[in-house]
């Protein structure tokens, strides 16, 4: 078994050479807990190739990010999208196509912090609650070596937050404020599921109470 192995192999030609599906890192694999290193030239042609195998291996889970370290590849990249399904309804929230983003920086852009649902591929089967930075900015290159500079709100900012992290040997869950809200995604989807029945029933019993007229 060889680590990094997209590194160690000789310069591929994307167009003879079929792309591959890459195995995934698990949380506690020391390549998950190192600060990833630097790309020197964004557009190296082991880069694209790195980045075309990563692509592959998304979608073939159907993910919205992953970053290069999870590949067993200990270099400042990631991919990520943001699906229309995900997007809020704040005006400058809107959905992104795959995005591959090369040695990139984050940097919040208010005090707010958010918390919502998270999963990783790293954490097969569960979910976790994370609070992170509301609104970014992110900076970073493409493929090409043009810079790219954005800012992100909602799922936007989560998935490049959660992608980045890994880039620093961090892990959602350690992130985690309260880990009674960690565990398997069938219990934690169960717990979404009652708590939003929850806050219906409440609302419900708080109109229900605002329409009755108050007997003196
Ligand atoms: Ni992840």
């Amino acid at each position: 078994m060889k680590l990094y192995a997209p590194f160690t192999r000789p310069l591929r030609l994307a167009i003879f050479l079929p792309m591959a599906i890459l195995k995934i890192a698990r949380m506690g694999h020391p390549v998950l807990k190192a600060r990833a290193a630097e790309v020197e030239d964004p557009t190296a042609p082991e880069v694209r190739a790195l980045v075309a195998d990563m692509l592959e291996t998304l979608a073939d889970i159907d993910g919205a990010g992953l970053a290069a370290p999870q590949v067993h590849v200990p270099r400042r990249v990631v991919i990520f999208r943001v699906p229309a399904e995900r997007v809020t309804e704040r005006e400058d929230d809107s959905p992104l196509g795959l995005t591959a983003l090369i040695n990139p920086v984050i940097e919040p852009l208010s005090n707010e912090i958010e918390r919502g649902w998270e999963g990783c591929l790293s954490v097969p089967g569960m979910m976790g609650e994370v609070p992170r930075h509301a609104e970014v900015r992110y900076s970073g290159f493409d493929l090409d070596g043009r810079p790219i500079q954005r800012s992100a709100v909602g799922f936007h900012a989560r998935v490049v937050q959660h992608e980045c992290d890994h880039l620093d040997g961090l892990l959602y869950p350690m992130r985690m404020e309260d880990l009674t809200r960690f565990g398997f995604e069938t219990e934690m989807r169960r717990l979404i599921r009652d708590e939003a029945a929850a806050a219906a029933e409440a609302r419900e019993a708080a109109e229900l109470e605002r329409e009755t007229p108050a007997v003196a």
